[in-house]
């Protein structure tokens, strides 16, 4: 049986950030019912959308207080139905987001569990003392800057949280709390939703506290080795799936796997052990980091995408995952960087290298993620001083960077860069004010451009929205969705690779330099084997063709 998420194209919706209906400056469901057209006509099998759940908004969503009920900035359980209808009608599939090993501490669980020891929700969240002499249960660090434990506030044990510490962790090894979890699964399934995108699954296993980390007293780390892909993770994720499926078996899962290296991620999709669908991995960019400042954390630090290592990284995946699974394919989403900023050349050559990025990823073996307006070229939210004290992370790194002499410019620049929030600015639909996100001030702030809304982009041919449409009903083609992938090698200036099936061949050819580069590729070019080019192109009927800065050519082969 074919799976229907085999041949789908997901886009990514960040709800508070896409339509906003009701003029509050937050995006809405309302909002998003009224946009499903436009992403109807991208060519879109699926949305996805970040949790949409009661919640505190500590995390934007991601701590969670109530998993059966819409938070009202987003609307209403009624505007959670009409969504899956509207969105079915139109024959798109919709994934939501489950936080499944955090909750807030908001949720009737935590506040039961706070009530102490003898609580019968106690065992739902994971508590420790603090060891002889020491301040703190471990010196860990979370994710989140700070350690992992907190004091409980009327009482003498520490709670575990890898994020915020308004988002304590699950116990996992509570059978309750996995009935629980699943009972949340099935609701939202028996409503209709058509899958679910796993939350930091990896993080399901923590390691029983008793490990510390060689560091000096009063420091604490990342200590990934003991809350980071855990032998139980697949237990866990085995028994919650294959449940979910023996009910439900058209669901898609895809599993959040940030720090999965290949081998991890095959195990997590493999078939024979029912556990996720694929996964999303952030270790697809690798960067050349020579020029990071030590002083300072090295993620909010740009740096230019490594192409060689990027390269290895991706015909690993290709070849090693994509021959008999299906890889996901993405070059951004809500926790990093727009990709046009990031690897692109936003500056000189925007809808250039936007296309030729889009046509590299997603033409190759796997499931394409787009994130919301790229398909538009949106670039980074441009962010200022304000905007950063919400977020504590960015907030320490700016503080930090200004104590170790850099300027408030070039520690904004630095942050504008990197900050997961430059990628979670409003989508821009027109040139009026606010770009026709709301009628009021959006929460995320907003960049207004000409040529850069969709409104501008649908109204032109030639533009990256149009470009996107021909390059996803390429991608429907059967020979770009099971046809092997191979990598073939033109030199450093390029990224190309081949599909091939019975039936035929395709090669993809990239320029990834901001000059033109020239290439021989062993056959006559013509016209009609061009199946997608991003620029005008001189073709000569010769075996060369000249592809101008960030060019790109897809040309059919014969057998
Ligand atoms: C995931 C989400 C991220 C969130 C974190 C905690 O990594 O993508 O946005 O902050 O989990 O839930
Ligand atoms: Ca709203």
């Amino acid at each position: 049986m074919r799976n229907w998420w085999e041949n789908a194209v997901v886009y990514q919706i960040y709800p508070k950030s896409f339509q906003d209906s009701n003029e509050d400056g937050i995006g809405d469901l309302q909002g998003i019912i009224q946009r499903l057209d436009y992403v109807k006509k991208l060519g879109i099998d699926a949305i996805w959308l970040n949790p949409i759940f009661i919640s505190p908004q500590i995390d934007d969503g991601y701590d969670v207080a109530n998993y059966d009920q819409i938070d009202p900035i987003f609307g209403t359980e009624a505007d959670a139905e009409a969504l899956l209808v509207e969105a079915h009608k139109r024959g798109i599939k919709v994934i939501f987001d489950f936080v499944m090993n955090h909750t807030s501490d908001q949720h009737p669980w935590f506040q039961e569990a706070l009530k102490g020891p003898d609580n019968p929700y106690r065992d739902y969240y994971l508590w420790q003392k603090a060891a002889d002499k020491q301040e703190l249960p471990t010196n860990w660090a979370s994710f989140f800057g700070g350690s992992v434990w907190e004091k409980e506030p009327n009482g003498s044990d520490y709670y575990f949280h890898l994020f915020a510490k308004e988002m304590p962790d699950l116990n996992w090894e509570n059978p309750e709390v996995r009935q629980a979890i699943f009972a949340v699964a099935c609701y939202w399934a028996e409503k209709g939703i058509d899958g679910w995108r796993l939350d930091a699954f990896i993080h399901l296993e923590k390691a029983d506290f008793q490990q510390q980390l060689d560091l000096e007293p009063g420091k604490i780390g990342l200590a990934e080795e003991y809350y980071a892909n855990l032998p139980k993770v697949h237990e866990y994720m085995h028994e919650f799936s294959q449940k979910l499926k023996a009910k439900y078996p058209e669901i898609f899962i895809v599993g959040e796997a940030a720090s999965a290296d290949l081998s991890l991620a095959q195990g997590y999709t493999d078939p024979a052990h029912v556990e996720c669908d694929t996964v999303i991995t952030f270790r697809y960019f690798p960067e050349t980091t020579s020029q990071k400042d030590p002083r300072l954390p090295a993620n909010f630090q740009p740096a230019p995408l490594d192409w060689t290592a990027f390269k290895e990284e991706m015909q690993q995946w290709q070849t090693k995952l994509g021959h008999e699974r299906y890889p996901t394919l993405y070059w951004n989403n809500h926790d990093m960087a727009r990709m046009v900023s990031r690897f692109g050349d936003e500056e000189h050559h925007r809808a250039a290298s936007q296309k030729m990025l889009a046509t590299l990823m997603y033409l190759q073996k796997g499931i394409p993620f787009l994130l919301f307006g790229e398909e538009i070229g949106m670039k980074n939210l441009l962010l200022d001083e304000q905007k950063l004290v919400y977020d504590s992370q960015e907030g320490a790194f700016y503080q930090n960077a200004l104590m170790d002499g850099y300027s408030k410019e070039a520690t904004l620049k630095m942050l504008n860069q990197t900050s997961k929030l430059a990628s979670r600015g409003a989508m821009q639909w027109n040139e009026q004010a606010y770009s026709g996100f709301s009628t009021v001030q959006p929460w995320s702030g907003v960049n207004v451009e000409p040529i850069y809304n969709a409104a501008a982009q649908v109204a032109d041919r030639e533009s990256i929205f149009h470009y996107y449409k021909k390059l996803l009903a390429l991608k429907h083609q059967r020979l770009f969705q099971k046809g092997k992938w191979t990598y073939v090698d033109f030199g450093k200036s390029f990224y190309s690779y081949r599909r091939s099936d019975s039936e035929g061949q395709a090669l993809v050819i990239c320029n990834i330099t901001n000059s033109s580069h020239t290439i021989e590729v062993g056959f006559a070019i013509t016209q009609k084997n061009v199946l997608l080019a991003n620029e005008e192109l001189n073709i000569k009927n010769a075996k060369t063709i000249e592809l101008p800065a960030y060019g790109v050519i897809v040309l059919k082969q014969r057998g």
